[in-house]
């Protein structure tokens, strides 16, 4: 059984006191919950104070970023270690906006998703089409390609380090969402995809979600189709209720 993941990217939102506010309301309103793994993912500048607020209690704490070489003359960058040496579970790669704006490669995301595995980190590798693909009927070609390129030669020992979220570019932030069927059946691809490179045994057992324009009025749908595996959430987990509110979807 795939343990559903409800992760919040908080991106370059949320001063430290900001961010120990809401991880506080998370934490009393999340307090009972079980059947779903929580995970919020602040700022590098707010993950250790955040990490302290969390400790002892069920959620997790995840990184927007990282650099793949451990250590050096990298001015700017965080290597896996730096994250793991401050309680850091998870980590966000190829994030879409990361693509985008700081020109992010499939290569460099490949680089990125095996060191954090190697550094014990579970990584959350983000793919997805832009409107323009869509359009053309390049989804399927685009992200098969994504998930191809960024596993490439990976060794997985254990299914919960490795979750995979597609968000359709069109639908972050844009409060237009894919339809719960549409997620799903890119989802099963990228299921089959990953089964060729990772194996079977570790495909089946992988969690896949869904991103883009998650919200407490359409997760249910989302979290309906047994392909989806959870949610990675932007803008609304910036908000204590409507987060918990998505936790709490069933
Ligand atoms: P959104 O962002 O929920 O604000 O659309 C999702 C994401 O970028 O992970």
């Amino acid at each position: 059984m795939r343990k559903p993941l409800i992760m919040g990217n908080w991106k370059m939102y949320k001063t430290v006191p900001e961010a120990v506010r809401l991880v506080k309301q998370l934490k009393v309103m999340l307090a009972d919950t079980v059947d779903v793994e929580i995970a919020v993912c602040p700022p590098f500048t707010a993950l250790q104070a955040v990490g302290e607020v969390i400790k002892g209690s069920a959620l997790k704490l995840g990184a927007q970023n990282l650099f793949w070489e451990k250590e050096g003359a990298y001015t700017g960058e965080i290597s896996p270690e730096m994250l793991t040496d401050i309680g850091v579970d998870y980590c966000i790669i190829g994030h879409s906006e990361r693509r985008a704006y700081f020109h992010e490669t499939d290569a460099d995301v490949n680089r990125k998703v095996k060191a954090a595995l190697a550094a014990g980190l579970g990584v959350v590798m983000c793919v997805g089409e832009t409107l323009e693909q869509r359009r053309a009927g390049l989804t399927q070609r685009v992200v098969e390609e994504q998930v191809t390129n960024g596993l490439a030669g990976l060794e997985v020992s254990q299914a919960d380090k490795l979750v995979i979220a597609y968000e359709p570019v069109w639908a972050i932030g844009t409060g237009e969402n894919a339809t719960g069927q549409d997620a799903a059946e890119v989802i099963a691809m990228i299921r089959r995809v990953a089964a060729g490179i990772v194996g079977e045994e570790i495909a089946a057992e992988m969690r896949i979600l869904y991103g883009g324009s998650v919200k407490p009025g359409n997760i249910k749908e989302f979290m309906a189709q047994p392909e989806i595996d959870g949610a990675l959430v932007g803008g609304a987990s910036l908000d204590a209720s409507s987060f918990a509110q998505i936790v709490r979807y069933n």
